[in-house]
């Protein structure tokens, strides 16, 4: 990877914050295969640059990383002085549920002010195009399933607070400047991995989320999962989700970026498959990939937990004409792929 190098003039350049981590290094994948040119702006907070080696191993092109804070004014402006994109992918952001609890101003700190410099340094530079990684969160505790755009916002933990605050401050921003072409996608729940095997989801710590836990459990790092619930009102007991395969996530972004280069807009869209897993269904669609037991027990209940998750996705298939390909049982064996290849992680 180079550092600082002068941008190739005839693609169109992207700048991917938080491209070092776990979605954004697939965006960068993608990205590259796609005909962009990539600029990374990360501060490795919780990301390996070992992420973009292999990037650049998987599409055999090379991107620009630029190590720094989306809050530190100076390097922004250093990076918007150097590069003309032509949007902005914007991942950067602390993502821990239970941290954002005991922690919020770090929080309120790194994701709202962060996003806030983001934009300043955008608008002083006329790049007026952005990806904004938003969440299924900003729904709350949705009563009907499955969960329409158009249903009431209202977060419950300080993380999904910054990620509502954001798409409020995305709303007035639009409304002040309509020449703002910005696209909020609401992710449900992120898994699997670049089919290489050679990126995947690295948690710096015991895993809060499913998936990386069951993945962790499998390879022998960690004894048993436990499983938060078994008497909600689904189909086995156990917590439903959306679970969606990284690969057709980040498709969704580059969907959303030809969907913005058609006009000027705010839009937002969910990015689901639509189908909901209970965490039993997981474990067996594991068991399956990987050939081995996943021990489990049955705990309480965790709080702020929803009985159920699931999109809507027709928006995104409408609008977009996007919709998620891969199926659980890929998404389970590409999560055993990088897993069982990188048992530490990026750590090895
Ligand atoms: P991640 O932690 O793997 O990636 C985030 C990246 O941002 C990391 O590389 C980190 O080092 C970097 N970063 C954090 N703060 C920064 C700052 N101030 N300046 C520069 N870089 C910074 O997380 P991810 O799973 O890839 O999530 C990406 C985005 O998607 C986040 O905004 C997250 O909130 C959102 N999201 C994730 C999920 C999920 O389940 N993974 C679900 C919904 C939304
Ligand atoms: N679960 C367990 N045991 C575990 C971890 C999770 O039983 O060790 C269960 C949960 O109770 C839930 C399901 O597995 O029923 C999925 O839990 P995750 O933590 O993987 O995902 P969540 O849906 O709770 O949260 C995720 C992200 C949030 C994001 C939310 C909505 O972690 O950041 O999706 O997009 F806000």
């Amino acid at each position: 990877m180079t550092k600082e190098k002068t941008p190739t003039p005839k693609k169109p350049q992207l700048l991917i914050t938080g491209g070092a981590g776990y979605i954004g290094s697939h965006m960068c994948v993608e990205s590259l295969q796609a005909g962009y040119d990539v600029v990374v702006l990360d501060n490795l907070s919780n990301s390996s640059p070992k992420s973009l080696a292999a990037v650049e191993r998987i599409t055999q092109k090379q991107l620009t990383f630029i190590e720094g804070d989306i809050r530190d004014d100076a390097k922004l402006k250093e990076v918007f002085s150097k590069h003309q994109f032509d949007a902005v992918v914007h991942f950067a952001g602390l993502k821990a549920v239970g941290e954002s609890n005991s922690e919020p101003l770090k929080y309120y700190d790194n994701n709202v002010h962060g996003t806030l410099r983001l934009l300043e340094a955008m608008a002083e530079h006329d790049v007026k195009t952005l990806v904004f990684s938003s969440s299924a969160t900003v729904y709350g505790m949705p009563e009907q399933m499955p969960i329409r755009e158009d249903f009431p916002t209202g977060a419950i933990n300080p993380y999904g607070k910054t990620k509502l605050n954001v798409e409020v401050i995305l709303q007035d921003l639009y409304a002040s400047d309509p020449s703002w072409r910005i696209g909020m996608l609401r992710y449900f729940n992120p898994v699997g991995a670049h089919a290489s095997g050679e990126i995947g989801e690295d948690p710096s710590d015991i895993p809060n989320n499913l998936m990386p836990y069951v993945s962790q459990v499998a390879v022998g790092r960690l004894k048993e999962l436990s499983i938060f619930g078994n008497d909600y009102d689904t189909h086995d007991g156990t917590g439903v989700r959306d679970y969606i395969h990284v690969v057709d996530l980040v498709q969704g972004h580059l969907k959303a970026l030809e969907f913005l280069a058609t006009k000027p807009q705010l839009s937002v869209h969910n990015l689901g498959t639509g189908t909901g897993y209970s965490v039993l269904d997981i474990v067996q669609a594991f068991e399956k990939a990987s050939g081995t037991p996943i021990p489990y027990k049955m705990a309480p209940r965790r709080e702020g937990d929803a009985a159920k998750s699931y999109a809507d996705p027709a928006k995104a298939k409408n609008e977009l004409g996007w919709t998620a390909q891969y199926d659980l049982e890929r998404m389970c064996a590409d999560v055993w792929r990088w897993q069982s290849q990188h048992p530490n992680g990026y750590s090895e």
